[in-house]
């Protein structure tokens, strides 16, 4: 008896029994630490919040803020002020020379020089015109079932616009004995 009025002082059960009895088999109400029930209880006051902001009163989906999220990111990347549809034709020299060492470093020449895969592009004969919008279209873009190469994954439009430049004013009559025939219109 001793020991069983011991344990009950360290566990003070019968304190905590609740006043009811199935069968012989008794209850205890022994509550967890306030800490823990402060938690418990304020999540449920928060889900009451929540429910009022995101369910009723329309708070923005999760869908709704990833979507101003991006237009954020994006708003923050430096747009490029560049436009293909008004291009213009450079001609400073430092700029025409840029031109050249791309259309060397690009291996152009590969093309339209050394096999002659390419039309060339030293006389006044343009398959797709002589103009700088074309020029930079077709380098830029390619003529991929032609077998020009697409060049916009590894040239910036600034530097398309040089190289571009630069094959319009400065190519003109650099054939060699190896060069192509004319191919498409005559251009002045
Ligand atoms: C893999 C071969 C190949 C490479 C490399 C290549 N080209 Fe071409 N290029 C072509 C072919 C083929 C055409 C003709 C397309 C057609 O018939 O429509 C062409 C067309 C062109 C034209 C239009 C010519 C015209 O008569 O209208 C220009 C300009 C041009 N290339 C510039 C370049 C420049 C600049 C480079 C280097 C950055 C380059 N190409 C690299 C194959 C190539």
């Amino acid at each position: 008896m001793a020991k069983e009025q011991q344990y009950d002082q360290e566990t003070q059960h019968s304190k905590l029994m609740i006043d009811h009895d199935y069968d012989g088999i008794k209850e205890l109400d022994n509550p967890p630490p306030p800490w823990l029930m402060m938690i418990f209880y304020g999540t449920i006051i928060w889900s009451v919040f929540y429910v009022f902001y995101y369910n009723i009163f329309d708070g923005p989906s999760q869908e709704d803020e990833y979507n101003t999220e991006l237009a954020e990111a994006k708003a923050s990347v430096p747009q490029s002020t560049f436009d293909e549809t008004k291009i213009t034709l450079l001609a400073d020299a430092a700029v025409l020379s840029e031109g050249e060492k791309m259309y060397a470093s690009k291996a152009c020449d590969a093309c339209h020089g050394v096999t002659n895969i390419g039309p060339n592009l030293t006389d006044e004969f343009w398959i797709h015109g002589n103009n700088i919008a074309n020029v930079f279209k077709v380098i830029k873009y390619g003529i991929p079932e032609k077998g020009m190469t697409p060049f916009k994954d590894q040239m910036t439009d600034e530097q398309i616009q040089q190289l571009s430049s630069y094959v319009i004013s400065k190519m003109k009559g650099m054939a060699t004995a190896n060069t192509k025939g004319p191919q498409g219109d005559k251009y002045e």
